[in-house]
């Protein structure tokens, strides 16, 4: 099966998009393009202009599902949406996940294709208010392309775009709407579901910039075609963000079910030997570094991990797993709204007995105290940080099982020579 790299660019250089894809197979960066006529050459109009409702068995046939992280269902979220009314819509952009630039690099270079499926999701729902939330840098972009296309008569709704706030949680889906709301974005701490009572009590769909760009997509091609490529369960391509010992890092498009050897060959392969994979981002998992390893959550489920918003970074055997992670998991307690006492308590006691385990090491009851932190965080947020968290810091346990035996012993396997652990420790990639 075929993959294909885009070129990541500057936010402040979208016309960069001309380049030319490598191979075929792509679908989303098949033809990367901010020029709306150039745009509307390769992929036609769209189908269905006004007709509300059209879109939601399309979507279901296809089995679209989320590419925000969870891999929601498309189609029973605008079933939900739709249900209500007065809905409001918002286009999620916002990307706080540090190791993903995927939603950024889509927005710069085919916004057409999120703007298209924004549009037809209003429509789906029958949308009162449309919404986009992207970092701030991209919002001029973003505000020039819409002026254009309304120039053009190619939207319906008006779209206003809103400038998300450059933090860990601001992407999750209730933090959107306050912000959206004018209030700070932070995750509500209560459970009301923003499908039914979002934006100033409206039914609200969320949905991340990648899955609206393939709904414009499987309006104009159909489900069959979408299915062509991915798992039978988890259908189409996805766009992963390769980084860390890779020697080419970037955004690339590729199906669900690729083998982890097959997208890192087309990243330039691994830069140096790899020790492991982080597959999902800073809430995802360490997984051995197979070539094998299939990236589905189907595939990826019995080894408790998921491909999440598609993030992957290798690391290499030059660096210390525990330190690595260590610094991943303060920063990530260090990214809480403060809100819920997991978050104020739990993750930073965690990550400093993370911290601990990284740089000294010797005390033999420290691995068996961050199974506790994480187990007393988990399911006890307002919002799924805290789980996200734990999920993250569990799997240092398990896929660094032998530098945590060696830092107890006060060793690390990085260090040519035996020696206490101590600042020296590279806690960067
Ligand atoms: C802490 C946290 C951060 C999140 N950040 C993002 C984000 O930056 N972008 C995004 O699309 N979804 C993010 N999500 C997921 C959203 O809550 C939501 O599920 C998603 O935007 C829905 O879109 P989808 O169904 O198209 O995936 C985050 C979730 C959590 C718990
Ligand atoms: S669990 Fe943490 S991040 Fe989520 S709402 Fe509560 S304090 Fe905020």
């Amino acid at each position: 099966m075929t993959i294909a790299s885009s070129t990541t660019v500057s936010p402040h250089a979208p016309d960069a998009a001309t380049s030319s894809p490598r191979a075929s197979g792509l679908r989303l960066m098949a033809h990367p393009t901010v020029d709306l006529d150039a745009y509307a050459r390769a992929h036609g109009p769209l189908p269905w202009s006004g007709t509300a409702g059209r879109l939601i068995p399309v979507v279901e046939a296809a089995g679209l599902l989320g590419r925000g992280g969870a891999g929601f269902p498309t189609a029973r979220k605008l079933a939900a949406v739709a249900a209500g009314r007065g809905a409001v819509v918002i286009g999620n952009g916002a990307e706080g996940e540090p190791a993903s630039s995927k939603d950024r690099t889509l927005l710069s270079l085919a916004p057409h294709l999120v703007l298209d499926g924004l549009q037809l999701a209003a429509e789906a729902v029958d949308a009162e208010k449309v919404y986009l939330h992207v970092p701030e840098p991209l919002c001029e972009h973003l505000r020039t392309q819409l002026s254009r296309r309304r120039r053009a008569g190619w939207d319906r709704y008006r779209v206003e775009v809103v400038a998300s706030v450059d933090a860990f949680v601001s992407g999750e889906e209730s933090a959107v709407v306050s912000r959206v709301e004018g209030r700070a974005p932070l995750p509500r701490t209560k459970q009301a579901l923003v499908v039914t009572s979002g934006v100033r009590g409206a039914p609200t769909l969320v949905q991340n910039v990648e899955t609206l760009a393939h709904i414009a997509l499987v309006a104009r091609r159909g489900a069959a075609w979408f299915r062509e490529v991915g798992t039978a369960e988890e259908p189409g391509t996805f766009l992963a963000t390769l980084s860390g010992a890779v020697a080419a890092p970037g955004v690339y498009e590729a199906p669900y079910g690729i083998g982890l050897g097959e997208l890192l060959a087309a990243a330039g392969g691994a830069s140096a030997p790899p020790r492991a994979v982080l597959v999902g981002g800073y809430h995802g998992t360490w997984l051995p570094a197979d070539p094998e390893l299939r990236l589905s959550r189907k595939d990826l489920r019995p080894l408790g991990g998921s491909p999440g918003a598609g993030v992957v970074v290798a690391l290499a055997t030059s660096h210390c797993g525990l330190a690595e992670s260590a610094r991943i998991a303060e920063y990530l307690a260090h990214q809480t709204a403060n809100q819920c006492g997991p978050c104020l308590n739990g993750l930073p006691r965690m990550a400093d007995t993370l911290t601990r385990l990284a740089r000294h090491g010797r005390d033999p009851r420290l691995p068996g105290e961050i199974e506790r932190l994480a187990g007393l965080v988990e399911g006890r947020g307002a919002c799924r940080h805290p789980d996200g968290t734990a999920r993250f810091v569990r799997s240092t346990l398990w896929a660094f099982a032998d530098e945590v035996r060696l830092h107890l012993s006060g060793r690390c396997s990085v260090a040519s020579t035996t020696r206490p652990h101590g600042t020296d420790v590279p806690a960067s990639r």
